[in-house]
């Protein structure tokens, strides 16, 4: 293991780090644009100079590996010069754009210039060189070639990732401008990816761009739900709406991207909500509060339970629940209803697109979750089969839609059955048939855990509480079991991952603790 010091700091690194990731490591900044740490080094935006001791010239960090008894400084006279002159020179034909440019508040040139920069442009105005603004180049992005600093990460991701190739620089000099092969757009599933990576404001989000200024956002740490991969994201809102999704680093899962469809996601956390328990009456629905919804649907349950008995009540569990909701759904189903009608509906929506890199076909974030806490897939039919043979006189389903059934066929079946109660986010195919809703909150209003499909236990946090009058899908479950006489007292999710840790074996030994930011293997270490 090298030593080697920076800024009179000696640190012992890893065979084979850069002189900018050992920097890192230390706490010590060193400014960059090109280097990206998931891209290959292109070494071109020259923003990274640092002395190292016996070297004539100033060296570039991210390309400059550390070798034993290297003596590097970042903090000298002569680096702050050559820093700031580089980004004198990359302001030069840059347009001045801040108070219209959405990149404004996460700017990477904004944010050195007020470090390293505070100089006074050298350069005319009206000597700047002009290039296209505002085009729409395909996928969820727009260009504006004039704000490019030329730093190549763009270009990398579409060689190295995606492998589509669609951005090149085109030109020579000072006139050379990044762009699409004419007639040729954004041609890929992660587009948004270069919204992020892109330092400047030349890439920005086409759904993003001019809902928000950034620094009105807050963040809070999530997983994506839009499939089984389980991508690891920052969920940003402001008050009780969400904005934007954007990938958070896992290596073990999505390292720093994730997909077109997974980053709107965050749409249904907005739109077409429920947001207020109700109970359908003479057709119409009927606002409830909830003591009132939760006594209702419950003393229904038990009434069925008395008059029909037990197999006459079923459970459609949700794969896109968290597993303490699972959990909890299965005690409901099994020692509270003691029903052994208890199934998980699958659900691919559409054509249940996969690739070999992160989107599954399965678009649920937790059926590993459901299948380790002993809820079956296969279990659904057989509920499907008893709906359409009239035995079952009450219904929970939880989520919005049943599998992929169209919103015909879930009418009809739910038609056939005396009580259906929702307990779900969305209006739907489920919502239109329900005779009770008890609303749910979403993936950003709560927290929890679900599995990936490859059985990793993974946090999400709530960002903010549920919207309108929404609850936790615990509140909502412990509610009507305890309404049942079941004396639970949970008290949050962290309490019921303590029951699950304890009493279901592929978690067994697992806290919230121990899976920390980047989870866990059910059943496993890693
Ligand atoms: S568009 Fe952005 S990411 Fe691409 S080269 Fe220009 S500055 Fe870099
Ligand atoms: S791959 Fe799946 S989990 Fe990842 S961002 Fe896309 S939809 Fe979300
Ligand atoms: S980050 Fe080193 S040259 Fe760009």
């Amino acid at each position: 293991m090298p030593t080697f010091t920076i800024n009179g700091i000696s640190l012992d690194v890893p065979e084979g780090m850069t002189v900018l990731q050992a920097a890192e490591t230390a706490g010590i900044e060193i400014p960059h644009y090109c280097y990206h740490p998931k891209l290959s080094i292109a070494g071109n935006c020259r923003m990274c100079l640092v002395e190292v001791e016996k070297f004539p010239k100033l060296q570039i960090a991210c390309n400059t590996f550390v070798t034993d008894g290297m003596v590097v400084k970042s903090n000298t006279e002569k680096v702050r010069q050559a820093v700031t002159g580089v980004l004198e020179f990359l302001l030069i034909n840059h347009p001045i754009d801040c108070p219209i440019c959405d990149q404004a508040g996460e700017c990477g040139l904004q944010i050195y210039y007020m470090k390293y920069g505070l100089h006074r442009s050298r350069f005319a105005f009206e000597d700047k060189v002009h290039k296209k603004k505002v085009q729409d180049i395909g996928g969820q992005i727009i260009l504006d070639a004039e704000r490019c600093i030329l730093c190549s990460r763009c270009i990398r991701f579409l060689d190295e990732v995606t492998g589509t190739s669609e951005l090149e620089f085109f030109q020579r000099g000072d006139h050379s401008e990044i762009s699409i092969f004419p007639g040729k757009p954004l041609n890929n599933n992660y587009t948004g990816n270069l919204a992020d990576i892109c330092p400047v404001g030349a890439l920005t989000s086409k759904d993003f761009r001019f809902k928000c200024r950034v620094w009105m956002l807050r963040g809070a740490k999530s997983i994506c739900p839009g499939c089984a991969n389980g991508c690891n994201v920052e969920a940003h809102f402001k008050e009780d709406i969400l904005y934007r999704l954007q990938p958070r680093r896992n290596d073990k899962v999505n390292q720093t991207w994730m997909c077109d469809p997974g980053r709107l996601e965050y749409r249904k956390a907005n739109e077409g909500r429920l947001l207020t328990p109700a109970v359908r009456e003479q057709g119409g629905l009927k606002a409830e509060a909830w003591e009132a919804a939760l006594s209702a649907v419950s003393f229904r349950l038990w009434e069925t339970v008395e008059k029909s008995g037990s197999d006459s009540v079923a459970v459609i569990a949700s794969p896109a629940f968290s597993n303490e909701e699972l959990y909890l759904t299965r005690k409901l189903a099994d020692e509270v209803l003691r029903t052994p009608n208890l199934g998980f509906s699958p659900r691919t929506s559409g054509d249940g697109f996969s690739d070999d890199f992160l989107i599954k076909a399965d678009k649920n974030p937790n059926t590993r979750g459901a299948q380790l806490l002993g809820i079956s897939g296969e279990k659904f039919e057989d509920i499907v089969r008893k709906i359409s043979d009239g035995e079952v006189k009450a219904l929970l389903v939880f989520g919005n839609e049943i599998a992929d059934f169209p919103e015909e066929k879930t009418g009809e079946l739910l038609a056939g059955v005396p009580f259906v109660v929702q307990i779900g986010t969305n209006e739907g195919s489920v919502f239109r048939a329900a005779h009770a809703i008890l609303p749910s909150a979403s993936f950003v209003e709560r927290g929890g855990t679900f599995t990936t499909h490859e059985g990793r236990v993974q946090r999400f946090w709530m960002g903010f509480p549920p919207r309108g009058n929404a609850r936790s899908g615990i509140e909502i479950i412990t509610g009507l079991a305890n309404r049942l006489g079941a004396g639970w007292k949970f008290a949050g999710e962290a309490s019921v991952f303590r029951a699950i840790a304890q009493s279901e074996a592929p978690f067994s030994g697992m806290s919230y603790e121990s899976l920390g930011e980047s989870g866990q293997i059910a059943g496993g270490k890693g």
